[in-house]
């Protein structure tokens, strides 16, 4: 396996990624994108920072590609969409920079209010002080903090060692964070009216993109100063320079712009913008710990499929990865077994959870249960991270039930699945920690193994059919491991799964459908 390097990380990344046996790193931090997607080309891993674009093009051009990791936290430089449509789980290192981002929005704040890289360049080119540099005091000063998530709140609580006053607005905070982050919520809007500095913490979508404009920078006060250390994009860089020109804001900090580098943006050359080449985690710690962090996570992925951090799939650690293994096996096959019965277009898929598989994650399952489906229809490759998100692509509902107990099964999974005009239904539990069963097909019990050859032949429920199945497979030589009969009432209609040790040719399956009083004959292979 393969891993590429694509831009530059602390060494300690080649060094943890070394440590999976037969793992092969190779660093090129300043490629073309042209040479990025040729190096790619067999490549299992990628690891990038803000500055390789993964774009869709990219990954679809990467077909060994299965994780992406970010060494950070902002993903607004990888296709998403198109990482997860393609299967390649998406991880990122959110929290190992945070501190480092905290104290650079600081320094940045310190900076602004004392005038701080004018006063240096003027001493440097053997000047000295002129009333220009006459700062201003941040006590007391009224903080507006936009997002209050992991740096947003190591802000808040440098903010108030400094003795200022702050505010905030993240309209997503949950009330228990809420409390704990003891910093007054309020609108944007009134955020804007109130604060002196502003400074802004989420993260960039199409819904936070132009956070600030025109409109919200006219609500400031005139003395206002923000800063952005967190993307560029979320002030809309015209409407600010506009603002400053018009003495309607005060000042700017920023790390991050619209495009980086700025080259010769306009807003550079005004005295009251200082700016940083997205310095915010570039420290030897931060750059150490993102390093090593996405490292390990990937080396996880490659060796035991275990998630940490994804951003395009529910984290899974190893321990619970290796606990919902045989839920997951018995799923999927669950899914894969009805993809074999089944030929009309799927509208719906209910899946219902009962007894102890609610002490797990039923997201997971669901995804497996879609994969053995989806596989048996779909060329591109079908896996845990992109099968709720093709399923949903093709326009099948899916829908989870949980009820806490079932009165004959300490834990069952039933996938109902809806057609136009009918439903299946099929179950499966777990005798013991690892012996999955098939329980029910509709309204038949059974006791199956959802593994291997499998044939499935539902019959009118009377005598000698099930002898002349036996017969017609013995004279193939075809034996028989395992055989599991249900019926509705007795003279009604019956069903058999049986387990065989071989594949059924066509032929004996039409001779067994021929068979008087046999309804239906089909073949699955688990
Ligand atoms: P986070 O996910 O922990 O916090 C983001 C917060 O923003 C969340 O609490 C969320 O509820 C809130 N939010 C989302 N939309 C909002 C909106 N419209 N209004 C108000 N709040 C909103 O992220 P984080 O780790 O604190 O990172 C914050 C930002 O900093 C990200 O954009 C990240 O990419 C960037 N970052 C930059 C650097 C740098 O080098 N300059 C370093 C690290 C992180
Ligand atoms: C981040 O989002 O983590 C930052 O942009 C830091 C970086 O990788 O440069």
């Amino acid at each position: 396996m393969k891993v590429l390097i694509a831009d530059p990380i602390s060494k300690q990344c080649r060094k943890t990624l070394l440590q999976l046996p037969g793992l092969e790193v190779v660093e090129e931090t300043d490629i073309s994108a042209a040479d990025l997607q040729d190096l790619l080309a067999d490549c299992e891993g990628l690891i990038v920072r803000s500055r390789t674009k993964v774009t869709r093009e990219l990954i679809e051009a990467a077909s060994r590609l299965r994780v992406i990791g970010r060494a950070g936290t902002g993903i607004d430089n990888i296709d998403i969409e198109a990482a997860t449509r393609r299967g390649i789980l998406v991880m990122n290192t959110p929290g190992e920079n945070t501190i480092s981002a905290a104290e650079h929005t600081f320094s940045l704040l310190l900076a602004m209010a004392r005038n701080i890289p004018r006063a240096v360049r003027q001493v440097t080119d053997g000047g000295w002080k002129d009333r220009t540099l006459l700062g201003t005091e941040i006590f007391g000063k009224v903080l507006g903090i936009v997002g209050l998530g992991r740096i947003g709140r190591e802000v808040a609580i440098r903010g108030k060692a400094f003795g200022m006053r702050v505010i905030g607005h993240d309209p997503f905070l949950t009330d228990q964070m809420a409390t704990l982050v003891q910093v007054p919520l309020m609108s944007l809007e009134n955020l804007l009216r109130q604060s002196d500095i502003v400074t802004l913490h989420v993260p960039h979508t199409p819904k936070t993109r132009h956070l600030i404009g025109e409109t919200e920078l006219k609500l400031c006060k005139k003395t206002v100063r923000f800063i952005n250390c967190a993307r560029g994009g979320l002030i809309d860089e015209n409407a600010l320079l506009g603002a400053i020109e018009a003495g309607r804001v005060a000042g700017a900090a920023l790390d991050v712009f619209e495009s980086e580098p700025p080259g010769k943006h306009p807003l550079l050359r005004r005295p009251e913008v200082i700016a940083t080449p997205h310095l915010g985690a570039s420290t030897r710690e931060a750059q150490d710990k993102v390093a090593i962090r996405i490292a390990e996570q990937i080396v996880r992925f490659l060796r035991d499929g275990a998630m940490e951090n994804p951003v395009n799939a529910l984290g899974l650690e190893p321990e619970m990865l290796e606990r919902l293994r045989p839920f997951r096996w018995l799923a999927e096959r669950l899914g894969n077994l009805h993809a074999q019965l089944a030929h009309e277009r799927l509208q719906q898929v209910t899946v219902e959870f009962r007894g102890g598989v609610l002490d797990y994650p039923t997201q997971p399952i669901t995804a497996a249960l879609l994969k053995g489906y989806l596989e048996k229809f779909l060329t591109d490759p079908v896996n845990y991270v992109n099968a709720l998100f093709l399923a949903e692509h093709k326009g099948i509902q899916l829908k989870e039930v949980k009820q806490r107990e079932h009165e004959d099964f300490a834990n069952l999974i039933t996938a109902t699945f809806h057609f136009s005009d009918r439903v299946r239904t099929i179950s499966g539990a777990l005798l013991g920690r690892n012996n999955p069963r098939i329980v029910r097909l509709d309204n038949y019990y059974f006791d199956a193994i959802p593994e291997g050859e499998i044939l499935i032949c539902s019959n009118d429920d009377r005598p000698g059919i099930i002898g002349k199945i036996g017969n017609i497979l013995g004279t193939a030589r075809i034996n028989i491991a395992n055989l599991s009969m249900g019926r509705d009432h007795t003279g009604g209609r019956a069903i058999a799964i049986l387990n065989l040790d071989q594949e059924v040719p066509e032929k004996i399956q039409s001779e067994l459908q021929a068979v008087e009083g046999m309804l239906w004959v089909r073949r699955a292979h688990l």
